[in-house]
């Protein structure tokens, strides 16, 4: 999870915890592909109007929440890390909710666990922003992922990004831009401006430390070209290059970039220039 670990208290047993709630847990999630609404539909009931996944779930909250307020929506939860999944579904069974289920799976699985034209939305709630451009790849908005979403839409589909880092967000409004997303809604301050998307852990942690958040809504519009694509790739530079030139307007920073806005800082009071590479 990057700068930030998930807590464990002293007598967590994993295995013991994903047993005990396996019911919201779908262990081999690729059998539902293209099925999920009306598999997971309860007996004798239509299946679900719509299908949400929240991408990097987390431990869930963001999740429940969703599914109370909207019953008619199947929301599943993904997450490649075990712990979170055992949270979030421990949550899902402890609130009785038959229209939320979680799979212990990465993004790359993606393909293989919906079917084209399946997924009516994807929530990616402050994603871990991977700063460093050696790891760009691996931003949940990256052209590639974003990419790799787009054949799962149904037809008005949406992708909301929420997070704490303005530049992980500038930096995404390119890689929308690059595969051929339509922005629908670009904000500096989410909990203002869209206050129907309920708070995350992460994002209370955050809050407490004085973090905005930071926001964009995307449909996917016309297929990208190569070279559009092309351009998307390009940027897979470090975050910091999306840092304000005068540190001191920068408040608060986002976590996981602590260490390159030291460095900016120390080489400024040298009066020495930025290497957003080094970082
Ligand atoms: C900073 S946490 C945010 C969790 C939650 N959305 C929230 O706002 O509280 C990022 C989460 O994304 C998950 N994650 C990171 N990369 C992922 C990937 N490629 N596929 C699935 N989950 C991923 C991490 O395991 C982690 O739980």
């Amino acid at each position: 999870m990057g700068a930030v670990h998930v807590r464990t208290p002293k007598n967590f047993v994993l295995e013991e915890r994903l047993e005990r709630y396996a019911d919201a847990i779908e262990t081999n999630p690729e059998a539902y592909a293209g099925d999920w609404r009306e598999a997971c539909a309860p007996a004798g009931s239509k299946p679900f109007e719509h299908l949400h996944l929240d991408l990097g779930c987390g431990k869930g909250t963001y999740l429940v929440e969703r599914a109370h307020r909207e019953p008619d929506t199947l929301f599943i939860g993904m997450d490649q890390e075990p712990i979170c999944i055992a949270y979030a579904a421990q949550k899902i069974c402890e609130q009785g909710l038959s229209n939320a289920l979680v799979l212990p799976r990465g993004a790359a699985s993606l393909p293989q666990l919906f079917a084209a034209g399946e997924l009516d939305a994807i929530t990616i709630n402050f994603p871990t922003p991977q700063p460093k451009a050696k790891y760009a790849k691996k931003r949940l908005v990256h052209v590639d992922h974003l990419m790799l979403y787009r054949p799962l839409f149904s037809a008005g589909a949406t992708v909301t990004l929420r997070t704490d880092s303005k530049p992980l967000r500038d930096y995404a409004l390119g890689q929308f831009a690059a595969a051929g997303y339509d922005t629908l809604w670009v904000s500096d301050d989410v909990r203002r401006d869209h206050p129907e998307h309920p708070e995350t852990e992460y994002e209370r942690r955050t809050r407490e430390m004085g973090a905005a958040v930071y926001g964009i809504c995307a449909t996917p519009g016309a297929q990208p070209s190569d070279e559009q694509l092309a351009a998307g790739r390009a940027q897979e530079q470090s975050l910091a290059c999306y840092l304000p030139d005068n540190l001191d307007e920068l408040a608060y920073v986002p976590l996981g970039m602590e260490e390159a806005v030291e460095n900016f800082r120390n080489r400024a009071r040298k009066g020495k220039k930025r290497l957003p590479q080094e970082s």
